[in-house]
C-alpha cells in the first residue's frame, strides 16, 4: 500500500532551534536548523509517509507579521491544490503559533487536515520535545478522521483546535491548552483518539490582502486611560480590540470615548483580559447602538486576526459580527 503523502511546511521556531549545549534547553536560538534537518531526526517520518518539504519561512514566531501569513498562506493552497496531498504540518514557533493556527483557521476553506505543531525546547537539548511532537503532528496529519475539522494543533500528545488553543507556561512542554473549550483529541504511538466529532468554522473568502489594515490592541489595567488608544487612532488603526478588566468592563470614565470611536470609522470590539469565560453584552456599553462588537470567550489577540481579516476582506462592523456569531456557533 502507498504511503500517505504529506507536505511539511518549516517556518522556523523553537522545534529548528539550537543551543550551545545539549542540557541547556531555555537560553538558545529558534529557527537554526532547517526542517529538512529537522524531519532527519525522525528516521520513521520517511519510512511512513511520502514527504515533501518546503520552507517558505524561518525565523522565530516572536518576529512573525501578517505579511509572513501571506508567503504561509500561499505554501498551504498550494499543498491544499495538490490532490497528491493527503494532508499538511506546519512547523511553527509556539509564541505566537495560537495566532498564526487561528489565521489559517479563518482563511483555509479545506477538508484536509493542516496541523501545526512546535516545540518548547530546541531541538539540540537533551529533553527536545520536537521530534515526538513532529511524528504526532504527521499521524494526525495523515489520518482521515482528521478531516473537516479546520487547522489543528498538535502538541504534547494533545490535539487542539487551532481557533480555541492557547500557549499558557512560559517553558513547560505542557505549555498549551484550550481553555473552556478542552482539547480536540490525543494522539499516541501513531494511534489517535478524538473527543468531539468534527466540525469546521466558516473560513472567510479569501483573496490576498495587498496590505493589512492596522489592528490593535489595547489592554486595560486599574487607572489605564485612553492615551493608548488615542495613540492607535492617530497611528491609523482601522480597528482596535479592547482587553478588558472581568467581563470587558472599563473605567466609566472613557467609555464615551470608546463608544465614540466606531462612529469615527474605528471599529472596535470588546474582550477579556487573560481570563477565560464568555464576555456579555451589557447595557452599559450598549454595543449594539454603538456598533462595538464582541466575540464571547475568544481572546483579545484571536479577535483580532477577525478584524484584520474582515476588514483586509471589505466587511463592515455588522458583517464582521455576524462572522464571529457564525465561528462562535460552529464551536
Ligand atoms: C518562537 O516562538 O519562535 C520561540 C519560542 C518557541 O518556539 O517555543
Amino acid at each position: 500500500m502507498k504511503n500517505p503523502r504529506l507536505a511539511l511546511i518549516g517556518t522556523g521556531g523553537t522545534i529548528a532551534g539550537a543551543a550551545s549545549a545539549a542540557s541547556v534547553s531555555t537560553d538558545y536560538k529558534p529557527a537554526s536548523l532547517s526542517l529538512v534537518a529537522v524531519v532527519d531526526t525522525v528516521p520513521e517520518l520517511r519510512q511512513r509517509y511520502d514527504i515533501e518539504v518546503t520552507q517558505p519561512l524561518q525565523l522565530a514566531s516572536y518576529d512573525v507579521r501578517p505579511e509572513h501569513w501571506l508567503d504561509l498562506h500561499k505554501a498551504v493552497m498550494l499543498a491544499v491544490h495538490n490532490p497528491e496531498v493527503n494532508g499538511i504540518v506546519v512547523t511553527h514557533g509556539t509564541d505566537t503559533l495560537e495566532e498564526t493556527a487561528t489565521f489559517l483557521h479563518l482563511s483555509v476553506n479545506t477538508s484536509k487536515p493542516i496541523v501545526l505543531v512546535g516545540a518548547m525546547r530546541p531541538a539540540t537539548a537533551y529533553s527536545a520535545d520536537g521530534p515526538a511532537n513532529l511524528l504526532d503532528a504527521c499521524t494526525v496529519a495523515a489520518c482521515d478522521t482528521a478531516r473537516e475539522r479546520g487547522t489543528l494543533v498538535v502538541m504534547n500528545g494533545r490535539i487542539h483546535s487551532g481557533l480555541w488553543v492557547g500557549k499558557r507556561h512560559v517553558s513547560s512542554v505542557d505549555a498549551f491548552d484550550s481553555p473552556l473549550a478542552g482539547a480536540l483529541g490525543e494522539v499516541a504511538d501513531q494511534a489517535v483518539q478524538w473527543f468531539r466529532a468534527p466540525r469546521r468554522a466558516p473560513s472567510i473568502a479569501w483573496q490576498a490582502p495587498v496590505t493589512w489594515p492596522r489592528v490593535d490592541i489595547a489592554v486595560a489595567y486599574a487607572g489605564v486611560d485612553e492615551t493608548a488608544m488615542r495613540t492607535f487612532v492617530s497611528a491609523g488603526a482601522q480597528g482596535i480590540v479592547y482587553a478588558g478588566l472581568g467581563n470587558a468592563n472599563m473605567p466609566s470614565a472613557y467609555r464615551t470615548f470608546f463608544q465614540s470611536l466606531p462612529a469615527q470609522g474605528v471599529l472596535v470590539a470588546r474582550c477579556a483580559r487573560f481570563i477565560t469565560g464568555s464576555v456579555s453584552r451589557t447595557s452599559a456599553y450598549a454595543d449594539a447602538q454603538h456598533g462595538i462588537l464582541t466575540a464571547g470567550p475568544l481572546p483579545p489577540h484571536k479577535v483580532r486576526i477577525i478584524l484584520l481579516l474582515g476588514l483586509a476582506h471589505g466587511m463592515d462592523g455588522p458583517a464582521i459580527q455576524r462572522w464571529i456569531d457564525q465561528i462562535l456557533l460552529a464551536g
